[in-house]
């Protein structure tokens, strides 16, 4: 049993406690020392920890642990730039004698994997156009496995268990509700383009069954989940017999979602829905950044600085003035 989440954990405590390893590396400091820098984590979050002055026989020792893999660690928590962190006294993998219960471990979605996947395949079924309704389902059903467990990326929004079926879920709920306003635009289209969206990350990184992403393939370093993406339209397309304009609207929202060049997008949005795509994207990513940072956070305080939101600390609003306000 867990003793000690990462969210509970205070400077000066002696812990020795069990985690989930996001990061390792033995690294040289500024003095030539060798050091262990690790990134640990359990459901609750994440905290550094560092081994110092690791010599040559504990090196190789440390080199066997990997991402994903349980570790206990006894050690000391101290503060680093604010941030608590740990001092690593000894650590070693667990063995299957610990009995640990893995999803003390796991950050996952607040929703069962199924019942996103039953909500997000249900909406598919509703989409009117034929050929639109075809490519959202046969991509759903043919990567439901992988979809089921998936996080949304490595380290940024929604890098959690089933992360990627949440972030298109919450997406696809959005896009019905624009559409509602936004009345010009094609709730199909739309769906069909969040479904789809990011689909190809499952081709990009190779991620376990615990949603832990262990490295970008080499097809996801060399072409990216836009251009992969465009490839799975264009097969299914050949496939299915699609209308060459409809795959080529879907295959420009594909390209167009990150909107900059410099994120991956040699496109701008072209057509509404494109568009759309993009901000809803961006809405789902940076609000989950928002509630994930501020989870840890008691009302009234600050978060640490959050690297995806350029470096801000961000405040957790007071539930007085949240019911006050109702
Ligand atoms: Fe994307
Ligand atoms: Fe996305």
């Amino acid at each position: 049993m867990k003793q000690h989440y990462v969210m509970d954990l205070i400077p000066n405590e002696e812990i020795t406690e069990f985690f989930i390893v996001k990061r390792a590396e033995v690294k040289t400091g500024a003095n030539g020392k060798q050091y262990f820098d690790i990134l640990l984590g359990d459901k609750t979050g994440e905290i550094s920890g560092k081994k110092w002055d690791v010599d040559a026989a504990e090196e190789e020792s440390l080199s066997h642990i990997k991402i994903g893999d349980i570790v206990r660690v006894r050690g000391q928590i101290t503060e680093w730039n604010g941030n608590p962190q740990v001092r690593i006294g000894r650590i070693r993998r667990a063995s299957d004698s610990d009995a640990l219960d893995m999803s003390d471990y796991l950050k996952a979605a607040p929703e069962s994997p199924e019942s996103m996947f039953a909500y997000i395949r249900g909406r598919a079924e509703k989409i009117k156009d034929t050929d639109f309704r075809m490519v959202a389902v046969t991509l759903l059903d043919r990567n439901k496995t992988r979809l089921l467990y998936y996080p949304a990326a490595k380290s940024n929004h929604h890098a959690i268990f089933a992360g990627l079926l949440y972030h298109i879920k919450r997406m696809l709920m959005l896009a019905d509700r624009i559409a509602e306003i936004y009345t010009s635009l094609d709730e199909g289209l739309l769906a069909t383009g969040v479904i789809i969206h990011d689909i190809d990350k499952l081709a990009e990184m190779n991620a376990d069954e615990n949603g832990t992403v262990h490295e970008y393939t080499f097809e996801g370093q060399m072409l990216g989940h836009l251009v992969m993406g465009v490839r799975t339209i264009d097969r299914l397309a050949a496939e299915l017999g699609l209308p060459n304009e409809k795959a080529i609207l879907l295959e420009h929202m594909m390209i167009s979602h990150h909107y900059e060049a410099e994120y991956g997008s040699p496109k701008k949005p072209l057509f509404p829905e494109a568009e759309a795509l993009h901000y809803l994207d961006m809405l789902d990513s940076k609000l989950y950044d928002f509630e994930d940072a501020l989870l840890p956070v008691t009302p009234g305080g600050f978060s640490d600085w959050v690297r995806t939101l350029d470096s801000r600390r961000l405040y957790k609003v007071t539930t007085e003035l949240k019911n006050d306000s109702k």
